[in-house]
């Protein structure tokens, strides 16, 4: 039985799931698959810190050192998060040969060139499926499975606090203020939601999974990014109206040899596959020219979920005969700075004769052509009604260069969400 010797960088929520994995089901993947772990030491920030599996005391330390200067750890387990100093170790371990397996998106994703270039110079592995969808084997598929396929496009709803709120919302008509409290209590969104709610989460997610389908670094600051906190019941409600679910997607696509990556609200029908994606589990929807569409499910985040990619990493590490990195050629990978789809627009317009006709004629002037409006009564203000407008497929600046020419006497843009998968 061959014996690896691992050491973590951190031991919180994740650091435990892994902890817990490896000692109650360890005998038997070590069985299954003829290798074992010896956990040798475990950086934490508070060592006499009460933690949510008992942790032997002999391995906590506060000193990151003991991982990384240990010459007999030949893996190290990243799972502390946040930037720095997470980049750095993985850095350091990478640079003395060890193998890291991470579960950490934002350090990967800012750092992305740096780790692998030092993964590559030392001839160290890289292992970071937990660091996008938790437990879906999403990296793997791309990287081993799907390498015969040019990846043609990719939809996920890849963050489970922003699904689980944007579900709720559609189920109960709640508003996303008392929806986001409730789920900071039910302890689905953290005390700073920030980095889910605002999309960011998700764009470090799909900027590792963009670079891994395209074979080409997009960075994350190429992501483009909105979040959900600007929706409001009645743009969920009137989606509904037209057959349309809200999800906080994350998008990529590579047109004529740019790519576009964005994160944003959008609309799917209820028809598609992603549509039925409820509560805080995650999707992975892609198109491959040879495997045609498919569709990755499950759960994208938890500690036994996200353990279970984790040690699956682990093992397929401590097995490799030679670590495989990354196929990501060193191309600069040119964006797109504007893509297609459909658009809904909600308005608040002036109840008159000719209002309809003049934002036609404006969208018409733009090349914009429209698909169906609804008229509902029930504007903010006396004398006004709310129009919503669904364009065919068409260029989004477009679409936004003609509502910058709205005349604000007749109607004022409420909602402007971009309809995909039609
Ligand atoms: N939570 C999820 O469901 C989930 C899912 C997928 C991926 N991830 C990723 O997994 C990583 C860990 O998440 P988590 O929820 O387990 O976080 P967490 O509960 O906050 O745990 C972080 C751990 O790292 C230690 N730590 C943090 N900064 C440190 C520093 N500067 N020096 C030494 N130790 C430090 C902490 O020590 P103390 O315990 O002493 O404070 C703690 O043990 C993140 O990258 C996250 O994005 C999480």
């Amino acid at each position: 039985m061959k014996r690896t010797a691992i050491g973590f960088l951190g031991c919180g929520n994740i650091g435990c799931g892994v902890y817990r994995l490896l000692e109650t089901h360890g005998e038997t993947m070590a069985q299954n698959e003829g290798v074992a772990f010896d956990i040798r030491r475990i950086l934490v920030r508070s060592p006499g810190k009460k933690r949510s599996w008992d942790i032997p005391a002999h391995l906590l330390t506060d000193r990151a050192e003991d991982v990384l200067d240990d010459p007999q750890i030949e893996i190290v387990m990243e799972f502390m998060g946040g930037e720095e100093p997470a980049a750095s170790y993985m850095i350091e371990a990478l640079r003395r040969g060890k193998t890291v397996v991470t579960a950490n998106k934002m350090a990967l994703a800012a750092h992305w060139e740096e780790i692998v270039r030092a993964a590559r110079e030392h001839g160290a592995g890289l292992y970071y499926e937990a660091s996008v969808c938790g437990a879906i084997p999403i990296i793997r598929a791309l990287n081993e499975s799907l390498q015969a396929n040019r990846i043609t496009s990719m939809m996920g709803i890849i963050n489970g606090t922003t699904n689980y709120i944007l579900t709720r919302m559609r189920e109960e008509g709640a508003a996303y203020s008392d929806v986001l409290a409730d789920a900071q209590r039910l302890g689905l969104a953290e005390p700073d939601p920030t980095a889910d709610v605002e999309g960011y989460d998700a764009a470090y997610k799909l900027s590792i999974l963009a670079t891994l389908a395209f074979h080409r670094h997009v960075p994350v600051e190429s992501v483009y990014r909105e979040g959900i906190t600007k929706i409001t019941p009645q743009d969920v409600q009137y989606g509904r109206e037209f057959g349309l679910t809200l999800k906080l997607l994350a998008v990529a696509r590579e047109v004529d040899g740019r790519v576009e990556a964005r994160v944003h609200p959008a609309f799917v029908p209820d028809s598609h596959p992603l549509a039925g994606v409820g509560g805080a589990f995650n999707a992975v929807y892609l198109n491959g020219h040879a495997c045609g569409e498919m569709m990755f499910y499950g759960r994208g985040a938890g500690d036994m979920p996200t353990a279970s990619a984790l040690v699956s990493d682990m093992i397929k590490a401590a097995k490799a005969k030679r670590h495989m990195l990354p196929a990501v050629g060193d191309a600069r990978c040119e964006m797109a700075e504007d893509w297609a789809c459909v658009h809904f627009v909600r308005m608040q317009a002036k109840d008159e004769p000719g209002v309809l006709a003049q934002v036609a004629g404006l969208f018409a002037r733009h090349g914009v052509s429209i698909a169906s409006v609804a008229q509902k009564a029930g504007g903010d203000r006396p004398g006004a009604v709310q129009m919503i407008f669904l364009t065919h497929g068409g260029s989004e600046q477009a679409v936004r260069r003609a509502l910058c020419e709205l005349n604000h006497d007749i109607a004022s843009v409420c909602s402007m969400i971009r309809v995909e998968g039609v």
